[in-house]
C-alpha cells in the first residue's frame, strides 16, 4: 500500500513567455494545444539525483519514517546525474543508506508505473517490506544551447537572442515548450491489515517497434564513440518526438489500458474515484477523459503549472491531489501512463 507521498520541484518558474524571448512560439501557441502555461528549469548542474532525494525526504516525512526504515529503493529516470552508475545509488547514500540495495528504472515516462510494479511484486513476493519508489528528471539539460542563451531565456540579460540559436531552438520549439524538471517519490509497504489497501493489479505493455517515435539519436552505444561533438552540433542529442502519432497512440492505448486494469481486478470505471494520468499534454488527458466518459471531478491534472516531467509526473499528481484532499483513504485510484519505447500501462490501488 501507499504509505506516504511527496514531491519537490525547483523554484525556478519559465513561462511561455520567457520561451518566447530564444524561440518562435507564443502562449497563444502552446497553451490552446497543450494546457501547459509555464514550467521548472534547475540551476545548473543540479541533476535528477538531487531532485529525486528532495522529493523523497518530503515522502518519507509524509510516511512518518526516515531512510533507516527502507528496505529497498528503486529510482525511475530517464535523465540520470551520469551515463553510469544510475540515480539510485547516489540516491542513498544522499539519505544516508549504507548498504540498501538500489535499483534504476529507464523507462521514460512509464518508468514511474513500471516502478510501482516492481515495488508491488517485491512486497507480496515477500522479498522486502518497504520500498521508496522515486521518479526525477531534469529536462532542462537536453536544451542544448549556450549560458548566452540562457541569460537572454531567464532575463539576466536584455537580449536579443543570437540569431543562429533563435533559429536552432525554433526548429525544436514543438519538444522544448513540453518538458520541465522535478522529483516525486512514494513510500509503498506490506499491509497485512486485512483493509483491502494495496495494488489490486497490473497491466502493462511495451511495443517495441514504436521506438523510433520517442528517442535520442546521439550518444549510446550504438554509436562509437558514444559522444562526439558533431552530435552536439547537429542537435543529435535533442530528443525527437512524432508529436501526432504519440498523441494519437496515447488516446488510444491509455485508456484501454485503464479498461484492462479495472477488468483483471474485477472492478468498474463507476468504482474508481480519481483518474491519475501521465502528464504528457493537458490535450491527450481530456482526450482520454472523454473516452472514458469520466466527470471533472474524477480525474486531476497539473501539467498547466509543470509540463511534462516524465518520471516525476506520477508521483507529482498524485501528491498535489493528496495534499488537495482529492484522495482520501480507501479511495480506489487508478493510474495510467505511455512513453518512449513505446511503454504503456495502467495500475489499480486501494489507497
Ligand atoms: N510554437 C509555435 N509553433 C509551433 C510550436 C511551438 N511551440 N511547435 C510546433 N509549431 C508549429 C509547427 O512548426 C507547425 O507549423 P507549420 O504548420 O507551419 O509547419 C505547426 O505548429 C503544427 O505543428 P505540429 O507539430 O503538427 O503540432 P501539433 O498540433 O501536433 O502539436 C504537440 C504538437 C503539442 C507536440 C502534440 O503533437 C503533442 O502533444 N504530442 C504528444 C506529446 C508527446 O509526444 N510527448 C512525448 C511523451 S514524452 C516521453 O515519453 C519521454
Amino acid at each position: 500500500m501507499i504509505r506516504g507521498s511527496g514531491m519537490y520541484v525547483p523554484p525556478g518558474i519559465v513561462t511561455n513567455d520567457m520561451l518566447s524571448r530564444i524561440m518562435d512560439t507564443s502562449d497563444e501557441w502552446i497553451v490552446p494545444r497543450t494546457g501547459i502555461r509555464e514550467r521548472r528549469y534547475v540551476d545548473p548542474a543540479q541533476g535528477s539525483s538531487t531532485l529525486g532525494v528532495l522529493a523523497a525526504q518530503a515522502a518519507l516525512e509524509n510516511a512518518g519514517l526516515t531512510a533507516k526504515d527502507i528496505d529497498f529503493v528503486i529510482f525511475a529516470t530517464m535523465t540520470p546525474d551520469h551515463y553510469f552508475p544510475g540515480n539510485g545509488g547516489l540516491l542513498a547514500t544522499a539519505l544516508g543508506m549504507e548498504t540498501t540495495h538500489a535499483l534504476d528504472i529507464r523507462m521514460q515516462c512509464a518508468g514511474f508505473l513500471s516502478g510501482l510494479q516492481t515495488a508491488d511484486a517485491f512486497i507480496r513476493s515477500g522479498t522486502y517490506d518497504r520500498i521508496l519508489l522515486v521518479g526525477a528528471d531534469v529536462h532542462s539539460s537536453l536544451m542544448p544551447w549556450p549560458e548566452s542563451v540562457w541569460d537572454v531565456l531567464l532575463g539576466r540579460t536584455e537580449g536579443p537572442c543570437d540569431p543562429g540559436w533563435y533559429a536552432k531552438a525554433t526548429g525544436m520549439r514543438d519538444r522544448a515548450v513540453l518538458f520541465g524538471d522535478a522529483g516525486g517519490a512514494l513510500v509503498l509497504e506490506a499491509n497485512d491489515s486485512g483493509d483491502g489497501r494495496g495494488f489490486l493489479g497490473f497491466r502493462m505493455y511495451t511495443d517495441g517497434a514504436h521506438w523510433q517515435k520517442l528517442y535520442v539519436p546521439g550518444g549510446g552505444s550504438a554509436n562509437r564513440p558514444y559522444m562526439t561533438g558533431e552530435m552536439q552540433d547537429n542537435l543529435d542529442t535533442v530528443p525527437i518526438v512524432e508529436g501526432r502519432q504519440v498523441f494519437r497512440l496515447a488516446t488510444q492505448l491509455m485508456p484501454a489500458a485503464v479498461r484492462d486494469v479495472l477488468e483483471s481486478a474485477g472492478a468498474t470505471l463507476d468504482e474508481v474515484d480519481l483518474v491519475l494520468m501521465h502528464q504528457a499534454n493537458l490535450r491527450i488527458n481530456e482526450a482520454v477523459q472523454k473516452v472514458l466518459e469520466l466527470p471533472d471531478e474524477r480525474v486531476f491534472n497539473n501539467i498547466q503549472k509543470y509540463g511534462n516531467t516524465t518520471s516525476a509526473t506520477l508521483p507529482l499528481v498524485y501528491d498535489e491531489a493528496r495534499r488537495a484532499g482529492r484522495i482520501q483513504p480507501g479511495n480506489l485510484v487508478c493510474f495510467t501512463a505511455l512513453g518512449a519505447g513505446l511503454h504503456w500501462g495502467a495500475a489499480l490501488a486501494r489507497v
